[in-house]
């Protein structure tokens, strides 16, 4: 996917009124516009609104607020909301503004008028989240079978970002029930996400610099609850609520994760900014990653966000790697070897990263999480370009 792309403001449409059709129809030929989709029942949209990461959804009615439709859409994304009507808006104005509706638009409309609007209002979401400098990229490991190597990656990766990139990072245990993260690095946690969630008061970044561990290269870690029956108590909105402040204390989230698109994932995939697929050359394995990848596309998550990277990749076990792709209808981005030196230092709860900066696996993630680093500057590059757009358009 093109670098132009990930520009664009990604919008959903839901209900409907006089002429939202020809609205939709300019917004699609926008170049500065994504549109995902449209629904005009919000129900049969749970699912693309849920995964979307969306940027804004326009909801258009007939005239009365349409309460149910907004409490329904807020259920699924936090992404700010547009209400598109038909004719005469001041009736249901106010009781929009109260409801945190972020403008109300009369149709007809000049699409830049809406397109200013959607803007206006994405930046403003952004600016509530902290600002442009203050977002930290999320990036999620994930694979939907077990043992693959997610938790060596997780690990490993955090630890390189923090190590050798210089980044303030959190390693993230999202495997509630049986995460292992901590042990991997060697930390013995204090303290969990459970402990974390479940304390009194509002989750803010003093509190979840309260529960963290530290680990020696500069990485913290919120380690997995200590037993599996506590995890039950991490919600999707505490985990969400989570992950906002972290992006606003670290500038890498790095989460691992359970082999299961669950509440908790879902929640997780809404805020992640690339998604590391991972598999190996086992065809069960190479079959279930075809079907998460048809399953990321149900729930409209961004193509251009997921990285396949194939674990074990030298493993001999007569499977080409063009083999691979052509069943994933993917291309594979990155190869991590298979190589002893995993194995050898989990068992010595020690990073293979910083004990064996030199072997094969180590080169290997030191590389992807350069490319990160990279690929995250470059956004906030565009953003700083795409504010002062912003800016000389108010003006
Ligand atoms: N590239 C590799 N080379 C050699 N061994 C590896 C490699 N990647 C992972 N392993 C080994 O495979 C085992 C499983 O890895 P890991 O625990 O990271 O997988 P996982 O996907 O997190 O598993 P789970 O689903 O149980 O959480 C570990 O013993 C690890 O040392
Ligand atoms: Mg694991």
């Amino acid at each position: 996917m093109s670098d132009e792309s990930r520009d664009k403001i990604r919008i959903f449409a839901t209900g409907s009124c006089e002429g939202l059709g020809e609205v939709l129809s300019a917004l699609e030929q926008h170049e500065d516009i994504e549109l995902v989709g449209a629904r005009e029942d919000v129900a049969e949209a749970a699912a693309a609104l849920t995964g979307g990461h969306l940027d804004a959804v326009l909801h258009a009615t007939r005239g009365t607020f349409p309460a149910d439709d907004v409490a329904n859409i807020r259920e699924h994304t936090r992404a700010p909301l547009i209400m598109l009507c038909a004719g005469d808006a001041s009736g249901l104005l106010e009781e929009a503004l109260e409801a945190g509706v972020a403008d109300v638009l009369p149709l007809p409309q000049l699409t830049e008028n809406i397109v200013f609007s959607i803007r206006k209002t994405c930046a403003a979401g952004r600016r509530a989240q902290g600002g442009d400098g203050r977002r930290g990229q999320v990036i999620t490991v994930f694979s939907p079978k077990g043992g693959i190597g997610k938790t060596s990656v997780s690990v490993n990766l955090s630890a390189t970002l923090a190590k050798y990139f210089g980044r303030r990072a959190l390693l993230l245990d999202l495997d509630l029930q049986f995460g292992d993260a901590a042990i991997m690095l060697g930390v013995e946690p204090e303290k969990t996400i459970y402990d974390l969630v479940v304390a009194p008061g509002e989750l803010d970044a003093e509190k979840l610099a309260g529960y963290t561990s530290s680990h020696p290269c500069g990485l913290d870690v919120l380690p997995a609850p200590l037993r599996p029956e506590d995890a039950e108590l991490v919600t999707e909105g505490k985990l969400s609520r989570l992950l906002e402040v972290a992006r606003g204390s670290y500038e890498s989230i790095v989460v691992d994760t359970s082999p299961f698109f669950h509440g908790p994932m879902l929640a997780t995939l809404d805020r992640t900014d690339e998604l590391l697929l991972l598999c190996n050359m086992d065809v069960p394995t190479i079959k279930n990653v075809r079907l998460a990848l048809q399953t990321l596309e149900l729930l409209s998550f961004p193509p251009e966000r997921v990285r396949v990277v194939l674990n074990r990749a030298n493993s001999n076990v007569g499977i080409k790697h063009s083999e691979v792709e052509r069943v994933l209808e993917a291309k594979i981005r990155y190869d991590l070897p298979s190589d002893r030196a995993v194995p050898l230092n989990v068992n010595r709860g020690k990073p293979v990263v910083l004990a064996d900066p030199n072997a094969e696996f180590s080169k290997g993630i030191k590389q992807l999480a350069g490319d990160l680093v990279k690929q995250e500057q470059e956004k906030k590059e565009r953003r700083g370009l795409f504010g002062l757009r912003l800016k000389a358009a108010t003006a």
